[in-house]
């Protein structure tokens, strides 16, 4: 365990869900109010027994707690419904292996996020960004949240394979993560297989946009075979199938302790990497990169429409650190500090990574309760973050809680969009890149406006955030630099 975790200081408590039909209830609570239900849980007890169908589970709702689980990654491996749920789709990638083979993997897939790449991926970002930009038009009602996926999965599919996602692809990429993120979340927390294996609209929708987003990874992996080597995420997968290897990982920039494991399959050293492996690495990080960023993009337009103070401040940052409003590359984001703090602010109120699930190797104990071999365990970053004992007024958008002379103020324990430990996000740094970059360009340029209807509310899939958050553009003094119908050049300082 880790030396910088401590254990808790006051003894914890242990509680039950309430709930009138015990062995149903809870499954419904959170599959209908998941938010709400969330919020509920921290009165009953630090840790809260629930029923999930047939499964009793424990939500950690201490943040001290959930530190003390995530540090111990063999006690609590991956596993559970969710992760059962997404290993059927993702197979066994570094998201969803066992503890006893992710040394191995999180050192092979390290390389391509340490942060010496970031620059690099920053410049593709603000390509991106910037292009996105031109596309609108004053006067124009834009789907956010679909321009925030396209935005996210052009970047990602560069990073991952290059150039390989055309238009068309990408469209395809967009619509079949939609359909498969809606139908995850229900599959997670209604763990009865019979459900869905009923040929409803739903569930054929479902199943559709798995076979066709499978078939695309291996038809991009095919494609690369044949052409000349590159240095991408593919690339470096694809050399290390041909023998190269994957290095062995050290000073990759991960501060996570992957490295200090031991047991793990790492230990071995790096080993040929097979074609099913590429494949469920591919399908892994495209799930993860696309939709966790996107929401997050989503969401911080929505909170800064309906905080116009926090935007103001936005607006001044940008205008100051942007010439003529271009977007951002390595040197600026270090001084876009506001903007950091919106991105982190959004992602406190609004954690894209909400809700994951754990199961426990072995009977253990935690805050003092015996907990049995195999017990789902849950955590909830949304759930630690709107703890008012944690953060005052949780449910208002603050983004200068996160100002370096404020930020001490906050229990920073409870911080945990990216988890912590050594299954922490490995796309950390590259996520907070991609949200700073989109952000800082977008209101370079444009005002989101809400459009009524719309209320941006986040909608808990397998992801949280806005689903269909239809904004209204209006330009800001840089936007004469794109063609537009209708410029009617407004200033808002
Ligand atoms: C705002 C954006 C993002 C958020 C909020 C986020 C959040 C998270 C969280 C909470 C976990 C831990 C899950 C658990 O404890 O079970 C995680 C893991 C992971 N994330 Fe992210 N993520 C984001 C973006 C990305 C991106 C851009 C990538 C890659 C392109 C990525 C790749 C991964 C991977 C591969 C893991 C598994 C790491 C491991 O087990 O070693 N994520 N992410």
């Amino acid at each position: 365990m880790s030396g910088a975790v401590t254990e808790p200081t006051r003894v914890s408590t242990v509680g039950t869900a309430p709930g009138i039909f015990p062995f149903v209830s809870h499954a419904i609570a959170l599959f209908r109010r998941p938010l709400d239900f969330l919020n509920s849980l921290p009165a009953q007890g630090d840790l809260v027994e629930l029923r999930l169908g047939p499964q009793r589970a424990w939500m950690i709702c201490d943040p001290q707690l959930v530190h003390l689980m995530l540090m111990d990654p063999h006690t609590f491996d991956k596993g559970g419904t969710q992760y059962d749920r997404l290993g059927a789709l993702m197979g066994n990638g570094i998201v969803t292996c066992p503890q006893s083979e992710h040394r191995r993997q999180r050192t092979l897939l390290q390389p391509g996020f340490h942060p010496s790449r970031i620059p690099a991926y920053t410049e593709l970002m603000a390509e991106e960004a910037e292009a996105l930009c031109r596309e609108w038009r004053a006067g124009e009602k834009v789907d956010v949240t679909r321009a925030m996926m396209a935005l996210t999965t052009r970047v990602t599919s560069r990073v991952l394979f290059s150039g390989s996602l055309d238009a068309e692809r990408a469209a395809v990429v967009r619509e079949c993560l939609a359909a498969v993120v809606r139908g995850l979340f229900a599959r997670t927390v209604v763990p009865v297989d019979a459900v869905f294996r009923i040929p409803t609209p739903a569930n054929r929708r479902y199943q559709e946009a798995l076979r066709r987003l499978h078939a695309l990874i291996d038809t991009i992996i095919a494609e690369r075979r044949e052409a000349p080597p590159r240095e991408d995420l593919l690339g470096t997968l694809l050399a290390a199938h041909d023998g190269g290897g994957a290095g062995n990982g050290a000073g990759n920039g991960d501060e996570t302790g992957v490295g200090v494991r031991d047991g793990d399959a790492a230990a071995e050293g790096p080993r040929r990497v097979s074609d099913r492996e590429i494949h469920d690495q591919l399908i892994t990080l495209l799930l993860t990169g696309v939709e966790t960023t996107a929401m997050c993009l989503a969401s911080a337009f929505s909170l800064l429409a309906v905080n116009p103070e926090a935007e103001r401040a936005l607006h001044r940052e940008v205008d100051a650190v942007l010439r003529d409003g271009q977007a951002p590359g390595q040197e600026e984001l270090a001084r876009l500090e506001y903007t950091r703090c919106v991105v982190t602010e959004t992602l406190r109120v609004c954690p894209p990574g909400w809700l994951f699930t754990r199961i426990t190797t072995r009977e253990t104990e935690l805050g003092g309760h015996r907990l049995p071999r195999g017990a789902m365990i849950l955590y909830s970053p949304y759930l630690l973050h709107h703890d008012p004992a944690s953060f005052p007024e949780p449910e208002r958008f603050l983004p200068e809680r996160w100002l370096p002379e404020r930020e001490t103020a906050v229990r920073k324990g409870a911080m945990l969009p990216f988890a912590a430990g050594n299954r922490k996000c490995i796309g950390d740094r590259f996520a907070m890149a991609e949200a700073m970059v989109g952000v800082a360009t977008v209101a370079a340029h444009w005002r989101l406006r809400p459009v009524s209807g719309h209320d941006g509310q986040p909608r808990p899939a397998v992801t949280l955030g806005p689903r269909a958050l239809v904004m209204l553009c209006e330009p800001r003094q840089h936007s004469r630099h794109y063609r537009m119908a209708g410029d009617n050049g407004v200033d808002d300082v």
